[in-house]
């Protein structure tokens, strides 16, 4: 097991690509700690992990709002006594071109995004650091990090933002023991990607339109990115400092 006895705080763990994350963490030893705003699907999670003889327990927490941050990192330490993981993988997404984005909408997109996984970093960088243990922090950028998109100005910003700040994050934090790298997923089918194809309207065409874009004509799978987070946030990566591990089947190859 890759995560014995190591505590692992995932954000955005009720759903997708996070809840593949908590569940692959649960199955390699580590005690999970499930930080989401999506009360009924993450205490499902954390109970489904302890059914399989995992440990996990589930924290609401809006991202977006600090204070909340603030109170999640308190009661986690409170329940597992320190924080040796962080898993930054809790995001919104919105389809909208710039012309079209209105200043709320940015900042929403922005605090979800890019704010929480600062304000996240920074404070269990801090408890890390404290603690004299080391660590690891693995964010969530995108392929929309890499390359442009007609939509998803906002989001482009945010997690262009992550992957920057990501370099800057595992440079400062290098004399603790404590490593800062980024996954950048291609197209993943979860709730999310299916949330987007509403949103144009016409899932199934969205979702078709999606799919050809894809070099493998497949999607990713959330366990498959749960491995690459695994790999990031395990020593066996302990070569590896502000990297952005593109795993998206090859989209931003073409
Ligand atoms: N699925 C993809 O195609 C894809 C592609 C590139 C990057 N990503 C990134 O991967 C990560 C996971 O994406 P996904 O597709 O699994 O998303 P998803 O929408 O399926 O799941 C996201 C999870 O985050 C939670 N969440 C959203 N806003 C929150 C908030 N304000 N506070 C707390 N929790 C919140 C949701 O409740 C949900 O559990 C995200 O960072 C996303 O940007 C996904």
């Amino acid at each position: 097991m890759k995560l014995l006895r190591k505590t692992a705080l995932v954000t955005g763990g009720a759903n997708g690509i996070g809840q593949a994350v908590a569940r692959l963490f649960a199955d390699e030893g580590a005690n999970v700690a499930i930080a989401d705003f999506d009360d009924s699907a993450g205490e499902q999670t954390a109970s489904e992990i302890r059914s399989r003889g995992g440990t996990a327990r589930f924290f609401h927490c809006d991202v977006s709002k600090a204070e909340e941050i603030r109170e999640t990192l308190r009661h986690a330490v409170e329940a597992f006594g320190t924080i040796d993981i962080l898993v930054n993988d809790a995001a919104t997404q919105l389809n909208k071109p710039l012309l079209e984005t209105s200043d709320e909408e940015f900042d929403q997109v922005i605090a979800t995004n890019l704010r929480s996984t600062f304000l996240f970093t920074r404070d269990t960088a801090k408890l890390m650091i404290e603690h004299k243990h080391g660590g690891s922090i693995v964010n969530f950028s995108s392929t929309f990090a890499h390359v442009g998109s007609p939509g998803y100005l906002a989001y482009h910003a945010s997690k262009g933002g992550i992957a920057s700040m990501t370099r800057a994050a595992a440079i400062a934090l290098m004399p603790y023991g404590i490593r800062v790298n980024a996954v950048a997923p291609g197209t993943t089918l979860t709730p999310g990607l299916h949330r987007g194809a509403d949103d144009t309207g016409d899932h199934d065409k969205a979702m078709d339109s999606f799919l050809a874009l894809q070099p493998l004509k497949r999607f990713g799978r959330p366990d498959e990115i749960a491995k690459v987070v695994l790999f990031l946030a395990s020593d066996d990566s302990s070569f590896v400092y502000g990297a952005d591990l593109l795993a998206d089947g090859g989209y931003t190859i073409l």
